[in-house]
């Protein structure tokens, strides 16, 4: 019986090995939700999900380094995030740092650029100092950009944008006929990146929540129930399996 089971489960679980090698998304968004209601499943406070989610978001970075992917960004704290119990806030600021002074060495012997995409307007200037070490030490890698954003907002990234681009017109130093597409994502805090080609959203929410709007055009969405607490390698090999049954047209036949 257990041979059985352990053999159905070794061809029903995708491996590193099952993927496309040609058809890997270059860039993966990633909505990690449902750390709250994993918690209350447990009868736990909302942070012990915080808590797990960090233990995942590792097993996906490695994953992601381990098939290809060129850029990965999380979103860890929206700009809406700041009305939630000032507890929950401050704990999670608490967890970016200690995480993040806790991974580092590990990423930057990965290969692993870290960046920081948000506003930088209300984040503590701990979560700046630790993020600015953070860039610095790993800006020459180039096996994978990750970005956290924190404080991120798609709206506010795009008003910012045009912020920016109108006090450059006025300046004379750019041309209101030069505005086009790829002027205006340069604009933004992924001015680094590709698009996305891949969004996975975890906790069976279908709605974008303000994350990378303008990026995302293009991008193929992933949604799926599991809580991020419990989004595992195998969950992450599916979307990515999902992905490319893909047939991207990008608006053409
Ligand atoms: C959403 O779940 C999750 C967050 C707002 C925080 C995610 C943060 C981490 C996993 C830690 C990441 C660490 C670093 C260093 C970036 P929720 O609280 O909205 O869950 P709910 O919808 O079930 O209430």
């Amino acid at each position: 019986m257990n041979f059985i089971s352990n053999f159905l489960s070794s061809i029903l679980t995708p491996q590193v090995s099952d993927l496309q090698k040609g058809n890997i998304p270059q860039h993966v968004g990633i909505i990690m939700d449902g750390n709250g209601r994993w918690a209350a499943k447990r009868h736990l406070p909302r942070i012990a999900g915080h808590r797990a989610g960090v233990e995942v978001m590792r097993q996906v970075i490695t994953t992601s380094v381990e098939v290809g992917i060129k850029y990965l960004t999380v979103f860890a704290f929206s700009s809406e995030n700041w009305d939630r119990p000032e507890h929950e806030v401050n704990f999670l600021m608490d967890l970016f740092v200690d995480t993040l002074n806790r991974e580092l060495g590990s990423l930057n012997s990965n290969g692993v650029n870290v960046k920081l995409i948000g506003s930088r307007k209300k984040t503590p200037d701990k979560v700046l100092d630790c993020f600015k070490n953070a860039e610095h030490i790993t800006a020459g890698n180039k096996t994978m950009v990750f970005n956290i954003a924190i404080n991120y907002g798609s709206r506010g990234e795009i008003i910012e944008a045009v912020k920016k681009i109108g006090t450059e017109c006025k300046a004379g130093q750019v041309e209101v006929e030069n505005i086009n597409e790829d002027l205006f994502s340069k604009y933004l805090y992924t001015s680094h990146c590709p698009d996305p080609d891949l969004i996975i959203r975890t906790s069976g929410e279908y709605r974008m929540s303000n994350f990378l709007l303008w990026q995302s055009a293009y991008a193929e969405l992933y949604i799926t129930k599991t809580l991020w607490p419990d989004f595992s390698k195998k969950h992450y090999l599916k979307a990515i399996q999902n992905y490319q049954k893909r047939n991207r047209r990008f608006g053409k036949v």
